[in-house]
């Protein structure tokens, strides 16, 4: 049942390329994006002028990956949110505020009541899900399914990048809607995103080296994670995945902010993971980041860095790098997440934990 794997957790990280093909699957008929249960108007969608994305833990990180694409596509503002902090801060909702709430079970109380607060406001709630038929997208106008299959592991792997999946289709779908994107334009998104199963696939081969790698840290006292622009949220997800599994005091951080606190926390031999940018698609940051590395390096870090394959100006700098595939800017969380999901759960193993059980969590939390 584990596929000969001795935690679920490293079945479902390989289990990533089908969970984004299933996720993908049938979402783009005819030219048109289309969502699974549309229970909200054209027009309506149309009009949407301010999107909240509501949600948490791993399903929050997907979120705030998504802000990146749904502002660019869509020209909207986007906020993501915590759901447990949502309703009880006021926010500003009516008829035009498009809530997207993201939830692998469907049923976190947290996420279902911030769901439930924005429809008595008159928001539209649109559900991205995991679990076919549970509450949220019960109580909501539009549903779109993930497909990552059952997730036994309690740290979210494949739902989390199905997630991004199909929060990313939801900017499709907004744009498409908008007008915001010509109909060409989103079919050459769609099928950017139809070929992530295949670059997912290429990042997996670094599995045996990222297993070294945690095997080699796995006595940190703590980790750092860093990252800009779509990078940033994938430092966090790296860091709350390690915080999950090997109860290591772990933190991520936009790079750029390092000067300004962080930074006073390096200190001889301390990991610290840096996810790059493109070095083409993202010159500007990632010169910055290269710069950030080598301060970091020069006050002794251990340097981890996840780079496009052939990134040759970061080499000087690495302790360590792990090669990612070179794929769309907005995409690369896909991929530069599965290293970091790989490390978490080899050095949660090699500490002696178990990878699938972590201590005080659920995999689906129904109180608030
Ligand atoms: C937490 C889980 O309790 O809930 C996380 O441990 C998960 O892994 C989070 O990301 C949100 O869960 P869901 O089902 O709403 O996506």
């Amino acid at each position: 049942e584990k596929g000969g794997h001795e935690y679920f957790m490293l079945k479902e990280i390989e289990e990533q390329p089908e969970a984004l093909t299933n996720t993908l699957r049938g979402h783009f008929e005819s030219g048109r994006i289309i969502l699974d249960e549309q229970r909200i108007s054209d027009q309506d969608l149309r009009d949407v002028d301010k999107v909240f994305v509501v949600a948490c833990g791993s399903a929050y990180h997907s979120g705030l990956v998504a802000k990146y694409a749904i502002e660019h596509w869509c020209r909207l503002p986007v906020e993501v949110e915590l759901a447990s902090e949502f309703r009880y801060r006021d926010p500003v909702l009516d008829r035009d505020t498009l809530v997207v709430a993201v939830s692998q079970s469907g049923e976190t109380a947290d996420t279902l009541e911030a769901v439930r607060h924005a429809r008595e406001q008159k928001a539209r709630v649109l559900a991205v899900c995991n679990t076919n038929g549970a509450q949220i997208p019960r109580e909501s106008d539009a549903v779109l399914y993930t497909h990552a299959g059952p997730e036994i592991g309690v740290a979210s792997t494949k739902a989390f990048l199905a997630q991004i999946a199909a929060n990313y289709l939801v900017g499709l779908a907004l744009a498409q809607a908008r007008g915001t994107k010509y109909p060409d334009e989103v079919a050459r998104e769609f099928a950017e995103l139809e070929a992530m199963p295949a670059a997912v696939q290429k990042v997996l081969s670094t599995v045996d080296q990222v297993r070294d790698l945690g095997r080699k840290i796995a006595e940190s006292k703590a980790v750092l994670f860093l990252g800009r622009h779509v990078g940033f949220p994938v430092a966090l997800e790296g860091a709350l995945k390690l915080k999950e599994l090997a109860y290591m005091h772990a933190e991520g951080f936009a790079a750029g902010e390092l000067k300004h606190g962080p930074i006073a926390l390096i200190e001889d031999g301390l990991p610290v993971v840096v996810v790059m940018p493109s070095p083409k698609g993202r010159a500007v940051l990632h010169a910055k980041l290269v710069s950030n590395i080598s301060e970091i390096q020069a006050r002794g870090a251990r340097t981890i860095v996840i780079a496009e394959e052939g990134d040759e100006t970061v080499r000087p700098f690495a302790d360590e790098l792990v090669e990612i595939p070179a794929v769309p800017t907005l995409l690369q969380p896909l991929v530069s997440t599965v290293p970091l999901q790989v490390l978490a759960a080899e050095i949660a193993r090699t500490r002696g934990y178990d990878v699938d059980k972590p201590r005080n969590l659920a995999k689906s939390v129904t109180v608030e």
